[in-house]
């Protein structure tokens, strides 16, 4: 049997978030809405003249098995012509609907990666992205991902990294856990190279498009829409569209065979996803919906942030990062006074016990063996009123025991 190792941030937050009392600024998806408040976004609902989110009278039949055509068609509209105009906009052909993200990534994984492959990791990251492949039997390069270049990957370290069996090449944008933004110009020179050794290029974009922090000009683009084919691109509805209770995720490739190579696969553990869960996404990315939504969002990340930065910059002495412009998780370090990084599973648990203040430790749920000494990631798109007692708690609690 197939030795899995322990997937770290989730049984953190396992272990963690239902404890009582707790300020949980751990979680990454922007906070949570329920359906009543869903539908107050739709642009009809002043005069009630909105449908409801929810069609109770339908059956619960397994339904449409890669996702309704609606449901696609809304996914579809997430993403641009890109600079390939032959390419054009992607089609409900192209995606498949998954019980989220994690699952996306998974089927990915499990359909395209095996034993003598090799793969190429930006590091740090969600673990799944590379304790997946490594668990399929393949070989993972991790491509390190460095402060001084605000963690934006540098690609000649990808050509260094590049093996006569690299399948595929992974990355996440906005990145999980440094809220730093991939920028277009390096996702065309990934694209290049891939494309010059005939390489996957696997990109989890769950946080996509929550880019709060950048001029319009700046956002970059979907993977998908840079004209390379063989591009295969993740998201769901939990983060940036704060519906993480529904598990409905996707797949989109503009490439057939692969499309069709993942739904063969998905045929053994998918039939199909929620009916209800299918009929809630639908909704909130339709185009009544979508656009008030996603404003929620984005101005409850840029209130929160500028809390966060404050913290930071209040507390220069012992904490420092690199500010996010995309997503919803910041990567702070932490040290002593004289500089001497605090040990940051100890300090997360510390806080936890002593001001109730959850956040995780980044050695443990980032590390993957090495070492990120001091640092831990905040998920800073909680309620406002949670942040703010959070960094109330922290600021005590530092001035106290920081010395
Ligand atoms: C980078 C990344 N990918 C995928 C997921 C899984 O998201 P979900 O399954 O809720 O869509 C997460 C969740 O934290 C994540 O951070």
């Amino acid at each position: 049997m197939v030795k899995i190792p322990a997937f770290e941030v989730e049984q953190w937050m396992d272990t963690y978030e239902n404890t009582p009392g707790v300020l949980n600024i751990a979680e990454t998806c922007a906070s949570s809405i329920s359906i009543s408040q869903l539908a107050e976004f739709h642009s009809k609902s002043k005069d009630g003249s909105a449908p409801p989110v929810i069609d109770f009278s339908r059956p619960m039949t397994y339904g449409a098995i890669r996702g309704s055509d609606e449901l696609r068609r809304n996914i579809a509209a997430l993403y641009e012509g890109g600079d390939d105009h032959a390419a054009g906009a992607l089609a409900p052909k192209d995606i498949i609907v998954t019980p989220g993200a994690i699952a996306a990534n998974h089927l990915v994984f499990y359909t395209l990666i095996g034993p003598g492959d090799h793969v190429v990791c930006v590091f740090p990251t969600y673990q799944q992205l590379y304790t997946i492949p490594e668990t399929l039997g393949a070989e993972v390069s991790l491509w390190r991902l460095k402060a001084e270049d605000q963690y934006v990957p540098d690609v000649s370290e990808l050509e260094r990294l590049i093996k006569k069996n690299t399948k595929m090449i992974v990355i996440n944008n906005p990145n999980n856990p440094t809220g730093a933004t991939t920028p277009r110009a390096v996702l065309a020179k990934v694209i290049e190279i891939a494309r010059k050794h005939d390489i996957i290029v696997f990109s989890d974009e769950v946080y996509r498009p929550l880019y709060h922090g950048l001029p319009e000009s700046d956002i970059p683009p979907s993977a998908l829409s840079l004209g390379y084919q063989k591009v295969v691109a993740t998201s769901s509805m939990s983060k940036a569209w704060a519906l993480a209770g529904i598990r409905l995720g996707w797949i989109a490739s503009r490439d057939k065979g692969i499309i069709e190579q993942l739904a063969m696969a998905r045929d053994y553990t998918t039939i199909s996803v929620s009916q209800l869960d299918d009929q809630v996404a639908r909704y909130a990315l339709s185009a009544e919906v979508r656009p008030a939504l996603l404003r929620r969002n984005i101005e409850l990340a840029r209130t929160n942030l500028a809390l966060l930065e404050k913290f930071v910059q209040d507390h220069a002495d012992v904490c420092s990062w690199v500010k996010p412009t995309a997503g919803t998780t910041a990567f702070i370090r932490f040290s002593q006074k004289n500089g001497k990084p605090i040990d940051d599973e100890a300090f997360c648990k510390d806080v936890l016990d002593k001001s109730k203040v959850m956040f995780l430790p980044g050695t443990r749920c980032f590390g993957h063996g090495h070492d990120f000494n001091g640092f831990v990631r905040i998920g800073y798109v909680n309620g406002t009123d949670v942040v703010q007692k959070a960094l109330e708690n922290l600021h005590a609690y530092v001035a106290e025991h920081l010395s």
